[in-house]
């Protein structure tokens, strides 16, 4: 019964996905647009979709009483990877308003005191107090301005501080010091992500190597429910300010 429940919710899931035009104006509107019919079925069906994010927040080496950033955190779904206890303070920020309203719904389930939302748009997101740690999971690929996004997150770490990173993406065709995506994986992901606005890009991986010292790379492919003829590249990029 369960089963049958699941693949239903699914289903929509997968219609507006797929079929669902994307409107408005502004790249608000436009998340909205996407986000708001999916927002209470976001975890469920992201949590096979979106891998690695669990192991990439179980791989930090953190200090004690951190400061976290999570920026593009939809529902908070990162939370239930750590033990929110061993964090100061906590900020989630997003541009949609009906995600992070799931966010807010299990910060005050979880009663947690130390997490706050933030509805701003991450590239000009500014803080008084600097972080230790600052996260993206699979949300610079949604980004447009996914470079100042990276910048901002540089200027909001403390030096020594750690970004963390979990997305898709397509290697460069040539690419001596990574893994090289063959023709199929390099243009048939980027296009089918593309539909849902999600921009796989085979220069975020190089940017933030060139803007931070790599700490911890692993590079994978992760199935997609219900597509099972092949896998798609992600990547866990850990990263120290110096
Ligand atoms: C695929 S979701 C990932 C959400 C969450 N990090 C997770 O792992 O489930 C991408 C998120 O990025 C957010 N986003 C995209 N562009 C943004 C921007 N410019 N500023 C803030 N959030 C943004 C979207 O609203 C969405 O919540």
């Amino acid at each position: 019964m369960m089963k049958a429940k699941e693949f239903i919710r699914d289903l929509k899931t997968l219609y507006k996905l797929t079929m669902q035009p994307v409107r408005g104006v502004s790249h608000q509107d436009r998340l909205e647009s996407f986000y708001s019919s999916q927002a209470e079925d976001y975890d469920s069906f992201r949590e096979r979709l979106l891998q690695g994010r669990r192991d990439l927040m179980a791989s930090l080496e953190l200090p004690g009483s951190c400061r976290w950033l999570d920026l593009g955190a939809g529902t908070g779904s990162n939370l239930d990877f750590v033990d929110t206890r061993n964090f100061s303070e906590i900020d989630l920020v997003d541009l949609s308003g009906s995600l992070l309203a799931q966010a807010e719904k299990k910060i005050s389930l979880e009663g947690f005191k130390n997490v706050k939302t933030h509805e701003k748009d991450v590239s000009d997101f500014e803080s008084p107090q600097k972080y230790d740690l600052v996260t993206f999971s699979y949300s610079l690929t949604m980004i447009p301005d996914w470079f100042r996004a990276i910048d901002r997150a540089y200027e909001l770490l403390i030096p020594g501080g750690q970004i963390a990173v979990v997305d898709f993406y397509s290697s460069r065709k040539f690419n001596p010091d990574s893994r090289t995506h063959n023709w199929w994986k390099r243009h048939f992901w980027p296009m089918w992500f593309g539909f849902d606005n999600v921009n796989l890009s085979p220069d975020h991986l190089p940017y933030l190597k060139y803007r931070f010292q790599q700490k911890d790379l692993i590079e994978g492919f992760a199935k997609v429910p219900y597509l099972p003829l092949d896998r798609v590249p992600y990547y866990r990029f850990v990263g120290v300010k110096i």
